[in-house]
């Protein structure tokens, strides 16, 4: 950490406004262990979820906030008082417990969708926060679609929610239409002209329709915003939320520049893009920035040259600094558990104790069957035990024949939670057809397959093969992962682990009322 002047609030909304986006949904045991993560990370608040918009919600909000001790945990409220008072229930065990409302502001938010005057929106906006302070002493106000509001009425806004106990104000670009120097401009016309300003934290909160979330998150920080509301990997609605590791190393290797920094841990940063993209099933794009696949990859021979010969010709920050590690040591069957231990710790997984000796069994497992177990594989394996949802169903075996002249027909077996065995046999177009038509013979439900993706986790002949899927099922969507030495084995498992996630989970939990 650098001795800067200014520390930047980092909120994070990868369970919020992350997990609110298509295909991106995770079940309470997966969002624990991302809370967890982000935890580790060191990120000031969490916004673990909108208590009102579902029970599932709700529960997985109060889960997080009894698990989290070192951030603060933010639960999301339209300004109205039943869903504050879903928040205040579900924050009840919070160390420090946030209450975060947002209300409209834009002329068009107001007359459409709101169907609210100006007025009645200032004074909602003062009687929620109110409300929201007779339970707790940290309340935030979101100004929803600030950027494309009056700058005048926001500032209005703003100075009625911190006269009436709002500690934190935040500027959403909730459609991603700003451009970076009028963004900044705007922040500091808003710092500048708010009453009571000095009083309370200016946040930002950037969308990324145009690309530009990180950029105008850069530029609001530059004109003096103290908090950014972020994701890890930028997931978020349509294009997503500003990135948390792009806004972070922004400002760790341009500090000359900005002169302000964040209480983040950065080597953790690595670890965390795994974890949320492994439970979303949402793949991060080779290039992404800081923590794609290609991020710290050198293809041209004068720059693998010039890298060997100094790193900081084209290398501006470590691999290393952002937790992707060298891999120094290789693992196989003869490692220990002392070994394991130690690599684990390099990777950003400080584990302990019986989770030690799992993830060490499984290790033996891999190691038995490959005969080097690489940094991708221990990751799966630890990413793969975080956040399971119960075992409803267990794959016990299974057998496919197919071939170029023949239909595929798969038996599957599986062992449900009674402990009895189920066993059915089908034709499919395909391996994957038959195998998954069997699984849905056996549970009596015509589960839908909506994404299927076929990976392996490292490069080498015998690698693993990785399956990501998800399913619909009655109005809901899960995601499932699998991981194994036989690519069909990781489909029927990802699967099983989907279906296994809407077992624990049904539809109706999921329900949002996001969008009044
Ligand atoms: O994008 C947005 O405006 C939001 C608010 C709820 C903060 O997500
Ligand atoms: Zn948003």
């Amino acid at each position: 950490m650098s001795d800067t002047k200014r520390m930047v609030k980092i909120f994070d909304t990868t369970l919020r406004d992350g997990e609110q986006s298509p295909g991106c949904s995770m079940n309470v045991a997966e969002k624990i262990e991302v809370a967890k993560r982000l935890e580790l990370l060191g990120v000031d608040v969490i916004e673990a979820g909108f208590p009102a918009s579902s029970p599932g919600d709700l529960e997985s909000v109060r889960t997080i906030a009894g698990a989290i001790k070192r951030s603060g945990v933010a639960g999301l409220c339209r300004a109205l008082e039943t869903d504050i008072d879903a928040a205040r229930d579900a924050l009840q065990k919070a160390e420090a417990p946030r209450i975060h409302i947002f209300l409209a502001t834009s002329p068009i938010h107001m007359e459409y969708k709101l169907k609210m005057s100006p007025e009645q929106v200032l004074e909602r906006a003062v009687s929620a926060v109110k409300y929201a302070k007779k339970f707790c002493s940290d309340v935030e106000f979101s100004a929803e679609d600030a950027f494309r509001s009056d700058p005048d009425f926001v500032c209005k806004v703003f100075a009625a929610v911190i006269a009436a106990g709002a500690s934190t104000v935040n500027f959403p670009d909730t459609v991603g239409y700003a451009m970076p120097a009028e963004f900044g401009e705007r922040i500091r016309y808003v710092m500048e002209h708010t009453a009571g300003m000095e009083g309370a934290r200016l946040s930002v909160h950037c969308h990324n329709d145009l690309g530009l979330a990180v950029a105008n998150s850069l530029a609001a920080i530059a004109a003096g915003a103290g908090q950014a509301e972020c994701t890890i990997n930028g997931i978020g609605e349509r294009a997503g939320n500003a990135s948390l590791e792009e806004i972070v190393m922004a400002l760790r290797v341009r500090k000359d520049y900005f002169d302000a920094d964040t209480r983040i841990d950065s080597a953790q940063i690595y670890p965390a893009s795994r974890l949320v993209s492994q439970v979303t099933g949402v793949k991060v794009q080779p290039n992404k920035a800081i923590v794609g696949e290609n991020a710290f990859a050198h293809e041209a021979g004068i720059h693998q040259h010039g890298v060997m010969a100094n790193p900081a010709t084209y290398e501006i920050m470590t691999p290393e600094s952002v937790g992707i590690s060298k891999n120094e040591l290789v693992l196989g069957k003869h490692s220990g558990k002392h070994a394991l231990s130690e690599r684990l710790a390099n990777l950003g997984f400080n584990i302990e104790g019986k989770a030690l000796d799992d993830v060490f069994t499984k290790f033996k497992a891999l190691a038995d069957i490959k005969k080097t177990v690489s940094d991708r594989d221990i990751e799966a394996i630890v990413i793969g035990s975080a956040g399971a949802a119960p075992e409803k169903w267990k794959l016990d075996r299974w057998v496919i024949n197919a071939g170029s002249s023949v239909s595929a027909t798969s038996a599957i077996r599986l062992e449900g939670e009674d402990g009895g065995m189920r066993e059915a046999v089908h034709f499919g177009n395909g391996c994957i057809d038959a195998a998954f038509s069997a699984i849905n013979n056996l549970i009596g439900k015509e589960v839908a397959l909506e994404m299927f993706e076929l990976g392996a986790i490292t490069g080498d002949a015998d690698a693993q093969g990785e399956a990501m899927v998800k399913i619909s099922y009655d109005g809901g969507i899960w995601n499932g992962r699998g991981v194994s030495t036989n690519i069909i084995e990781s489909a029927i498992k990802a699967y099983i682990a989907a279906i296994n996630s809407m077992e624990a989970e049904p539809a109706g939990r999921r329900q949002s009322a996001m969008g009044s």
